[in-house]
């Protein structure tokens, strides 16, 4: 099938590599001219695992092209897929100007019939004004459809290639039927493709963040208050987690949900309650909470090393939003980061990819270092962020001998209470026994 992908940021281009893979013709469009160049040029230009093969194996078949045009991509495709952002505004709603904008030229400029494809995460009610907006300019037949996509960073390609389920809002036989002949190849084990009107559609995919982001949460309060009367949020977790009601898939309590999901679906879901006259009382309760994890490890540090921080240097391990991505929006390290500047802490960081784009952000606000026993060496402590799997089983010895004092402020639970005693660190966690 002959498909068109608008807005190439981590969910466009794995969608346009991923359909490209199962043997369509797909041109992905993208405004900025330098990505546009790069990809040309078959380079990719997010770290995203296992992208990279896929990318070239179907640049090198002809079968994933680039454009800067969305007019040639209007030529090209019968599915035009809309990946564009939906940012957070002001009032926390998501801006629904990028999708609007294109919706209107593809109005302009289609000639012939065409399925508009809302993949970007949008509130309920945006396949109605993509179809307002579109049909103000339409000389043709056209269809709207919502299909939210349900990636995580990290593991965009496999979830692509083998959902769980494919949601499909659409009211149109027609459109239907492309969209099932299109993801037909992913579902060959079973699983679902669940067509639904476009508002259910566009709801399920905020439910869904939503309610993974107050399971998160509820789990984040449990070990807080594990910290106050001396249990074992990990202990809690498997054992609440083994209850295939609950499940054991994020529990994982932390410093806070971040990226460019959550927080900003939470929100949108949030201020999509008020303007329809519903107070959603719980996802109010989750957005504050989260707020405040973000820093959960702040007073702990502040407890151990002193309100006044200058004169210290930390090292920080991990600064992607989670771990295999470069992804730093709304990262907790970034908040961690804030505040220990502000009390005038000298920072090193080490990340294995987010740290030029934390770089382009912060500049030499904080040193970056080669690796991650660089970064510790001749600091007073260190403070880790994200759990990339090289932080979990690190050197201790290494670790003694490079930090000024063996103290480890750790805002993802690597390491063993018992383990970090016997290694003679003093070390701080999130739901557990501090090892003083
Ligand atoms: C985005 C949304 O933010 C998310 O809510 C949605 O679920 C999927 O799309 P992401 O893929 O991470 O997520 O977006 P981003 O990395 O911001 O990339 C968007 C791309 O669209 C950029 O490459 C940008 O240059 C491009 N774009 C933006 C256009 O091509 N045209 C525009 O008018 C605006
Ligand atoms: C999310 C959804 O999972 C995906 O389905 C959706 O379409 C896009 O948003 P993503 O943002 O890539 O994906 O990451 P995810 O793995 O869901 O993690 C989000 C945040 O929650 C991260 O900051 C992560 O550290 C945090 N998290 C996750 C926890 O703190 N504990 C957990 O147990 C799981």
């Amino acid at each position: 099938m002959k498909i068109t992908v608008v807005g190439t940021g981590y969910v466009g281009l794995v969608t346009g590599t991923c359909l490209a893979e199962t043997g369509n013709d797909v041109l992905c469009v993208d405004i900025d001219k330098n990505k546009v160049a790069k990809m040309q040029n078959g380079e990719v230009p997010i770290y995203e695992p296992h992208l990279d093969i896929l990318f070239e194996r179907n640049i090198n078949a002809g079968r994933l092209k680039f454009t800067t045009e969305l007019e040639e991509g209007l030529t090209h495709g019968q599915i035009i897929f809309l990946a564009l952002p939906t940012p957070e505004d002001e009032d926390g709603s998501a801006d629904l100007s990028y999708v609007l904008g294109v919706a209107e030229n593809i109005g302009k400029l289609m000639t012939d019939y065409k399925v508009i494809v809302d993949k970007s995460t949008v509130p309920v009610g945006t396949a109605e004004k993509v179809t307002a907006v579109v049909a103000k300019h339409a000389t043709v037949d056209f269809d709207v459809v919502s299909n939210p996509e349900f990636l995580r960073e990290g593991f965009a390609v496999d979830d692509f290639l083998k959902p769980e389920r494919i949601v499909i809002g659409s009211s149109s036989e027609k459109a239907t039927q492309l969209m099932e002949r299109l993801y037909k190849p992913f579902v060959r084990s079973g699983n679902p493709i669940i067509i639904m009107d476009e508002k259910s559609a566009e709801l399920t995919k905020y439910a869904a963040n939503s309610f993974l982001a107050t399971k998160i949460t509820f789990m984040n309060e449990i070990a807080n208050f594990c910290e106050k009367v001396g249990a074992d949020v990990d202990k809690v977790r498997i054992g609440m987690g083994t209850d295939s009601r609950i499940g054991k898939r994020f529990l994982f309590p932390g410093i806070g949900y971040g990226g460019s999901c959550f927080p900003k679906d939470v929100k949108a879901l949030h201020k999509s309650g008020k303007d329809n006259l519903y107070n959603f009382q719980i996802l109010d309760a989750v957005i504050n909470v989260n707020n405040k994890q973000k820093t959960a490890l702040i007073p702990k540090v502040v407890s151990h090393l002193g309100e006044d921080l200058s004169g210290k240097t930390i090292a920080i391990w991990g600064l992607a939003f989670k771990p295999e991505t470069d992804d730093i929006r709304e990262a907790p390290s970034l908040y961690i980061i804030d505040e220990l500047l502000s009390r005038g802490a000298t920072l090193k960081a080490f990340d294995p990819e987010a740290m030029d784009n934390v770089q382009r952000k912060l500049g030499d606000k904080i040193t970056y270092a080669d690796s991650m026993y660089d970064a510790i060496e001749n600091t007073d402590a260190l403070i880790i962020c994200t759990e990339w799997s090289i932080f979990r089983t690190p050197n201790f010895q290494k670790l003694r001998e490079n930090l000024k004092a063996p103290i480890i402020f750790d805002g993802r639970n690597l390491y063993d209470i018992a383990e970090m005693e016997k290694e003679g660190f003093t070390y701080f966690s999130i739901g557990r026994k501090n090892v003083l």
